[in-house]
């Protein structure tokens, strides 16, 4: 048996009459052509999609690092550059130049929203933020001492049982639009819940992040007064993790909602797989990470070699990343953000500093550097939410109201697709061969 390395041969990608190009897969005495796809970004692809039909075999990639598993005109990462892009416009400007709910409108439908568009999209927000008054009292079965991502999760699931099936496009649309809209009021009812206070409700003469902000912070006896170098800084945070192509909680979003579940409860499994330590769950690791040096460990350099040691479960969280073998671009951006917020808060630099000594320890250091590993996006973040006030079990629910957007355009994307299947690996099978049931039981 000889199997050799597919032989990717381009005879041609692009003009008319060019020949598709293919690659050759030999087994068993057998060769398979099998057709070579790419991207706009030229990026290959071996198109394995017949190859079992026609030679028995299934392709094996465990946590689906070498898969492609669908098209997408979304979002681009070069991962090797530290590239990424939304809808073409590179995460560098948008952050620069766009609001939250304007690059919603470009992930969900394609292009920077008109003005018009823009204030309708806004407007539509604005008056579906309200939760059902029996949907509210959902809050008061959860214990107090629940994390806020599984209370988070619940909450948007049981969205469903208040609301019809996104089964036309008009109900898409209300869908898209109630989960914009109530996503900062659920995630500010479920901490308000978590510290016994009463819910605050919504007001519309505020933006999306000002309003999320009183609803955090405001409570019935005193007013909040929203600071407008805050709320700018929760809407670049909301800004960077839009999206982020086909990650695990948005092939989660996927992989569920290619059974046609309905929209809600698929959100709600992207919010579930998204709470694990090494996906989004990661930004309230590295603070946890960054006290424990502050109290314990004293210096990066002592965390560093337990980080490096095989026999230590202990990982420099908020660094590494399947896809970025070079600074993650959101991580740049943070950096600098994050020195701006503490030097405005005027508040103690002591874990930033601990960050900025771990990054350049490891930068340097021999095992990171041949693992290509660097900050990811949730190195800085945490440290930018503790200066501003959100609390360390939120932070991942503050992911959440990001990469919203981000997994509904996906969903919508996924929908439309004419090529949707339903998700469905399959396995090699490693288990015992048929066997009789013991003789001597029941
Ligand atoms: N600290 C120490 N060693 C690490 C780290 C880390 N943070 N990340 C990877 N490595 C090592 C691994 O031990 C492995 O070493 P080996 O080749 O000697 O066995 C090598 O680098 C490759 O790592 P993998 O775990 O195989 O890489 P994978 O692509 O599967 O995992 C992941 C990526 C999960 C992000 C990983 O880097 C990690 O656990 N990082 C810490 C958690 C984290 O920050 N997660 C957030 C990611 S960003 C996001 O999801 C929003």
């Amino acid at each position: 048996m000889t199997l050799r390395d597919p032989n990717i041969e381009t005879m041609g990608t692009s003009g008319e009459g060019a020949a598709q190009p293919t690659a050759q897969l030999t087994f068993d005495g057998k060769t398979f052509e099998l057709p070579v796809i790419e991207g706009s970004e030229g990026e290959r692809a071996v198109d394995i999609s017949r190859l079992r039909g026609e030679s028995g075999l299934i392709t094996f990639d465990p946590g689906f690092a070498n898969t492609g598993a669908c098209r997408s005109a979304i979002t681009f990462i070069d991962g090797e550059k530290g590239i990424l892009r939304y809808r073409g416009y590179p995460i560098e400007e948008l952050a620069k130049r766009s609001t939250f709910l304007e690059v919603s409108w470009l992930l969900l439908y394609g292009e920077l929203p008109t003005s018009e568009q823009l204030e309708n999209l806004k407007q539509e927000v604005t008056v579906h933020t309200m939760l059902h008054e029996d949907y509210r009292r959902l809050f008061d079965f959860m214990p107090k001492s629940a994390h806020p991502m599984p209370v988070s999760a619940a909450a948007v699931a049981a969205l469903s049982t208040f609301y019809r099936e996104a089964d036309t496009e008009d109900r898409i649309h209300r869908a898209i639009v109630r989960l914009l809209a109530k996503m900062p009021t659920i995630a500010a009812c479920a901490y308000k819940h978590s510290i016994g206070q009463p819910t605050m409700y919504p007001r519309n003469d505020l933006d999306y992040c000002s309003n999320f902000l009183h609803m955090m912070y405001g409570t019935p006896c005193e007013e909040y007064e929203v600071d407008p170098v805050i709320a700018k800084a929760i809407d670049l945070l909301l800004i960077l993790h839009a999206d982020h192509e086909q990650n695990c909680s948005t092939s989660t979003v996927r992989l569920v909602g290619s059974s046609q579940a309905n929209l809600y409860a698929t959100i709600a499994s992207g919010i579930s797989a998204l709470w694990g330590p090494l996906h989004g769950g990661a930004n309230q690791k590295v603070i946890e990470m960054l006290e424990r040096i502050a109290v314990e460990e004293g210096s990066a350099d002592v965390f560093l070699r337990k980080a490096k040691d095989k026999n230590n479960v202990t990982r420099l969280m908020g660094f590494g990343h399947r896809v970025y073998k070079s600074y993650d671009p959101r991580a740049a951006i943070l950096k600098d953000t994050c020195k701006e917020i503490l030097a405005r808060m005027g508040g103690s630099n002591r874990l930033l500093e601990i960050a900025m000594r771990l990054e350049e320890v490891a930068l340097s250091d021999e095992y990171f550097v041949e693992r290509k590993l660097y900050p990811n996006v949730d190195f800085y973040s945490g440290v930018i939410y503790q200066a501003i006030g959100i609390p360390v079990n939120m932070f991942t629910v503050m992911f959440t109201l990001g990469r919203l957007p981000g997994w509904i355009a996906q969903w919508l994307e996924m929908r439309n697709d004419p090529a949707f299947r339903i998700g469905r690996p399959r396995q090699v099978y490693t288990g015992h061969e048929q066997r009789s049931y013991p003789t001597d039981r029941g």
